[in-house]
């Protein structure tokens, strides 16, 4: 293996650290609390390990964690009216609901009844549009992560060029939005895209995000170039067919033949989506409250 790890486990902690400083300064100086208030509806298991994991570490940096479980049936209007309370409690800096929803649920209406100063996942299209235009805005945490690793590796991006693999709004999308504005040359790739292989192979900056198991291969990647994988995706074991296995959207073992430098699965972006998700809720409470902005936890 040539590539260097990029160690998302050990960046996550060290960005914990600097929330957990933040935390302690407006606490003492300002008696502010942060708080984060996650909605779950139904009972996917997935999610619910998500959504424990992030009260978890929302208790661990010092905020206040609040947990609002509701019943798979709970009904649009419910939903909002406990939205409308979460927007209008000036305890809580950050509102997440947990997705994807019930499918007797609107989420884009859910999601875009969020307060946009607490929408801390980024998602409402008030935050879509002010990060599109490169003004001030709450960043999707999963983009903001990778956004950080890459900055700490590179330092300038300055004229890179990037290809984003995936369209997604939670991913591709605000990760191309996030890349140009720090002036990379940015393409999104995808499903549709044309010789794909040749279009990855031009990029300085690769970013997988179609959640499709290995897909990217050694012979994808530019040498020297960092690979940046976003996806999780549990698989079969190779060799013990009663376990499963967690691997990225990248061939690993090809890939960092290759690259330069590359986020394992699991241990790289995985645990900055959450570590994200606190520094957005910091970043929150400070503009809630006209205080200067946490450095180096925003876009
Ligand atoms: N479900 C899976 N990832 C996410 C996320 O980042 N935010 C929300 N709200 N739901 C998710």
């Amino acid at each position: 293996m040539t590539a260097s790890i990029i160690d998302g486990k050990a960046f996550a902690a060290t960005v914990r650290g600097k929330v957990a400083e933040h935390v302690t300064r407006l606490k003492t100086d300002h008696g502010i609390m942060p708080g984060l208030a996650v909605v779950l509806v139904g009972e996917d298991p997935a999610s619910q390990v998500y959504v424990r994991n992030k009260g978890k570490q929302t208790v661990e940096v010092g905020m206040n964690s609040v947990e609002h479980k509701l019943d798979a049936d709970t009904s649009e209007a419910d939903l909002l009216a406990l939205i409308d309370q979460l927007n209008s409690d000036p305890a809580i800096h950050g509102i997440l609901v947990q997705l994807p929803l019930p499918g007797h649920l609107d989420s884009d209406l859910v999601i875009n009844s969020i307060d946009p100063a607490k929408d801390v996942d980024g998602f409402h299209i008030s935050n879509v549009g002010l990060l599109g235009t490169g003004q001030k805005s709450m960043v999707p945490c999963t983009p903001l992560g990778c956004l950080m690793m890459l900055r700490d590796h590179h330092g300038s991006l300055s004229g890179l060029n990037a290809v984003v693999v995936g369209r997604s709004n939670i991913v591709g999308k605000p990760m191309a939005q996030l890349l140009l504005g720090d002036s990379c040359t940015v393409t999104i790739a995808h499903s549709r895209t044309k010789d794909i292989e040749a279009m990855c192979r031009q990029a300085d900056i690769l970013v997988a995000a179609v959640g499709r198991p290995e897909m990217v291969k050694g012979d994808w990647v530019k040498p020297g170039a960092t690979v940046i994988d976003v996806g999780i995706n549990r698989i079969p074991h190779p060799t013990d067919s009663a376990k499963t296995k967690l691997v990225g959207d990248v061939d690993f073992a090809s890939a960092s033949e290759v690259a330069g430098a590359i986020t394992p699965v699991p241990g790289g972006v995985g645990p900055m989506t959450i570590a994200c998700l606190l520094a957005n809720t910091v970043t929150a409470a400070c503009r809630a409250n006209g205080l200067a902005e946490p450095e180096g936890l925003t876009a």
